[in-house]
C-alpha cells in the first residue's frame, strides 16, 4: 500500500498537501478547518510586524472563466494579512494546541531591516510554529515599500536577508520565489547559498486581468483605477511546472538535499504528481481551495494514491524527480531524432534483405521472419 506520509527538511508531514499562503490560511479557525479536512500542512497568510500599514481595497479579485463558467485564471491585488501580529501569535498557538501533528508554516515578510527579521522569527518561533516561509514574492502593493517581490527580484538583497534569517532560526526555512524574473535560478541560488533549506515556487505572475469594454477602465476597477496584480489558477500551471523543473535541476546539481515546494494551478492529484515528477517534495494549493473548498484534498489524495498504485510507487520519494533527466537542448532533440530515423532505416533495410543465411534466424522474430519469406 502506498503512503502519502513524507519527511521534508526533517519534519514529518502527514501528507504532502500544503495550503498555499493566502485566504485559505487567514486565521486559526480556517487553518484548523483545513487540517480537520485532511491537509498535511498550512502556510498561513503572510504576516508582518506592523499590520496597520496593510490596507486592502475591494474589489480585489478578477477572474477569467471557460465555457462551463469555471475560473481558469484568477488575478488578485490583495495584500498580506491585515490581522495584528499579536493576534497572529495567539492564532498560531491555537492551531498548534489543536493540531500538534500537522505542520504549521509561518509565512513572513519584512522590510530590509535585520532587527525586524530577527524579531518576527523569534516571536513566531515562541508561538510554536514548525517552520518558516519567507515571502519574497508578492508582486503588488508591498514592492512599493521595497518588500516582497522587490526583494525576490534582487539576488544581492536576498543573500543578505537570507543570511539574517538563517542566523535567526534553526527551524527549516523555505524562500518563496517570484516568477516575475527572467531566470528563476538566480534568486533561488542566492537563497540556497545563504543556507535556506528549500524553495517554494511560484507566487503569482504580474498581470492585468482585462479592460471593461463598457466603462473602458482596467479591472479590477477601484474608484475608476487599478494596479497590476498577481495571476494564479489553472492557467499558470505550465509556467509553474517549468520553473519547478529549473529550480529542481539547480537543487540536484548544486544543492543536493535541499527541497522544493511546488505550486501554481494545482487542483488535482494528477497535477500534484506532475510537480513531484519534476522534483517537488511537497505541493501547495491556494486558488484551488478558493474555488472548490477544503474538501478538495480528499479527492486529490485519492487521485495521487491511485497514480502511485498504478506505477508501483510506495512513497513520494520513489518518483520524485523521475521526469527531470528527460529535459535537454533542442539541438540534442534534433540529434536524437536523426539517430532514431537512421536506426529505423537500417532495420528496414535488413528486413527487406530477408533471411540470406541460417545465422539470420532469430528466436524472438521467428514467425515474422517466416512471414517475410512468403513470396
Ligand atoms: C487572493 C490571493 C492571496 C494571496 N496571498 C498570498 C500571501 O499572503 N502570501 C503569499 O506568499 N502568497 C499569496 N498568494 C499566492 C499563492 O500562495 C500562490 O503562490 C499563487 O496563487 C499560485 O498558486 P495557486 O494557483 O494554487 O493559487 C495569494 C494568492 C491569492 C489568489
Amino acid at each position: 500500500m502506498p503512503t502519502l506520509q513524507t519527511t521534508v527538511n526533517g519534519i514529518k508531514f502527514p501528507n504532502p498537501f500544503v495550503i498555499g499562503s493566502g485566504p485559505p490560511g487567514t486565521n486559526a479557525r480556517v487553518i484548523c478547518r483545513s487540517f480537520a479536512d485532511g491537509w498535511g500542512a498550512s502556510s498561513a497568510k503572510t504576516v508582518s510586524l506592523d499590520a496597520s500599514k496593510v490596507i486592502n481595497v475591494a474589489p480585489r479579485y478578477g477572474r477569467l472563466k471557460d465555457d462551463t463558467g469555471e475560473p481558469y485564471g484568477w488575478e488578485n491585488i490583495e495584500l498580506i494579512s491585515t490581522m495584528s501580529f499579536d493576534q497572529w501569535i495567539d492564532e498560531y498557538k491555537r492551531v498548534k494546541d489543536a493540531y500538534p501533528d500537522n505542520v504549521l508554516i509561518a509565512s513572513i515578510m519584512e522590510e530590509f531591516n535585520k532587527d525586524a527579521w530577527f524579531e518576527i522569527i523569534e516571536r513566531c518561533e515562541a508561538a510554536g510554529v514548525d517552520m518558516f516561509e519567507c515571502n519574497f514574492s508578492c508582486p503588488h502593493g508591498l514592492p512599493e515599500r521595497k518588500m516582497g517581490a522587490a526583494m525576490g527580484e534582487d539576488p544581492e538583497i536576498l543573500s543578505e536577508v537570507c543570511g539574517w534569517v538563517r542566523a535567526a532560526t534553526k527551524k527549516p526555512v523555505w524562500a518563496k520565489m517570484t516568477p516575475n524574473v527572467t531566470r528563476i535560478e538566480d534568486p533561488s541560488r542566492a537563497c540556497l547559498a545563504a543556507g535556506i533549506d528549500g524553495i517554494t515556487a511560484i507566487n503569482t505572475i504580474r498581470s492585468v486581468i482585462g479592460v471593461d469594454l463598457e466603462t473602458l477602465r482596467p479591472m479590477p476597477t477601484v474608484e475608476g483605477y487599478t494596479t497590476p496584480g498577481g495571476y494564479s489558477c489553472k492557467a499558470v500551471k505550465p509556467i509553474a511546472l517549468r520553473m519547478n523543473m529549473e529550480i529542481a535541476t539547480l537543487i540536484r546539481d548544486e544543492f543536493p538535499g535541499r527541497t522544493l515546494s511546488g505550486l501554481g494551478g494545482i487542483e488535482t492529484g494528477e497535477d500534484a504528481a506532475e510537480f513531484f515528477l519534476l522534483g517537488a517534495d511537497t505541493v501547495q494549493v491556494c486558488t484551488g481551495v478558493m474555488k472548490h473548498g477544503y474538501k478538495l484534498v480528499e479527492t486529490m489524495k485519492e487521485q495521487l494514491l491511485a497514480f502511485m498504485e498504478k506505477h508501483g510507487f510506495e512513497t513520494i520519494d520513489d518518483f520524485k524527480g523521475k521526469a527531470l533527466p528527460y529535459f535537454t537542448t533542442h539541438a540534442d532533440l534534433v540529434r536524437r531524432q536523426a539517430e532514431a530515423k537512421a536506426e529505423k532505416a537500417e532495420a528496414m533495410a535488413k528486413r527487406a534483405a530477408g533471411i540470406t543465411t541460417d545465422e539470420n534466424w532469430d528466436g524472438d522474430d521467428f514467425v515474422k521472419q517466416s512471414d517475410d519469406l512468403v513470396g
